[in-house]
């Protein structure tokens, strides 16, 4: 099938050039509110940066077909000590601009991968009970509906060529609301992929540092 791209670089709580209701599917990662190792500082208020989530909220309902998906991954921020409850809070956006909630996937990172959130070693330095903070591992993949999908919408046709293959669903564990994916076992596949199939992926340069890749 031929298909078409365009890409438009701009601010996602205003996209006027989308028409209403034409869009099949939205993911997105938007930024965490103040991450202090990629965001510092970059919103004046966490009530501000709600208002930045709710219009996007709003923009992905408007330009969504009926019962089309959004995918936020997003999850709590801990900034100066203070933790956010952003998945509650953008949950609650998403709501409010009209969409239904389907679900949220824990994603589980490898148990080495920390980035800021090193708080348990409080506990091992003072091994007391109100010196209790866990390390942070986890992010959220919270998924929301515009309305209910009309299943027979979608000619047959379609529908076959779109068949999700149900072996590697089972096998790479697909099926559970748990995903243990590891950003690295990715990333290293693709590298894998990129040799053999001539197929360059490109990715940030401060990420991949970060990956130690
Ligand atoms: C967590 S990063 C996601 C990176 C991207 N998913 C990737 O894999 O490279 C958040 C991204 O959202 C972008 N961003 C922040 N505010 C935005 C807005 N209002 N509209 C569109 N993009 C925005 C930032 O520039 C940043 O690239």
């Amino acid at each position: 099938m031929a298909t078409h791209h365009k890409l438009i670089i701009g601010n996602a709580v205003d996209m006027r050039e989308i028409p209403d209701g034409s869009v099949h599917l939205m993911v997105t990662s938007p930024p965490y509110f103040n991450a202090p190792f990629d965001y510092k500082h970059l919103y004046q208020s966490y009530e501000q940066y709600l208002q930045v989530i709710e219009k996007v909220a709003q923009e992905v309902y408007r330009v969504l077909q009926n019962g089309r998906i959004a995918v936020l991954n997003i999850d709590d921020m801990l900034v100066n000590g203070e933790k956010f409850p952003i998945v509650a809070d953008a949950t609650h956006r998403f709501l409010q601009a009209g969409f239904r909630y389907r679900d949220r996937i824990v994603w589980k990172k490898p148990d080495g991968y920390l980035r800021i959130s090193r708080r348990s070693g409080v506990l091992l330095q003072n091994p007391y009970p109100m010196y209790y903070y866990p390390d942070n591992t986890l992010e959220s993949i919270l998924i929301f509906q515009k309305g209910k999908f009309n299943y027979r919408s979608i000619p047959d046709e379609m529908r076959h060529s779109s068949q999700i293959d149900i072996e590697r669903f089972q096998k790479e564990k697909y099926t559970m609301d748990c995903l243990s994916l590891s950003q690295i076992e990715i990333l290293q596949k693709l590298k894998k992929e990129a040799k053999s199939n001539q197929f360059y992926v490109i990715i940030n340069e401060t990420n991949l540092n970060r990956l130690e890749f």
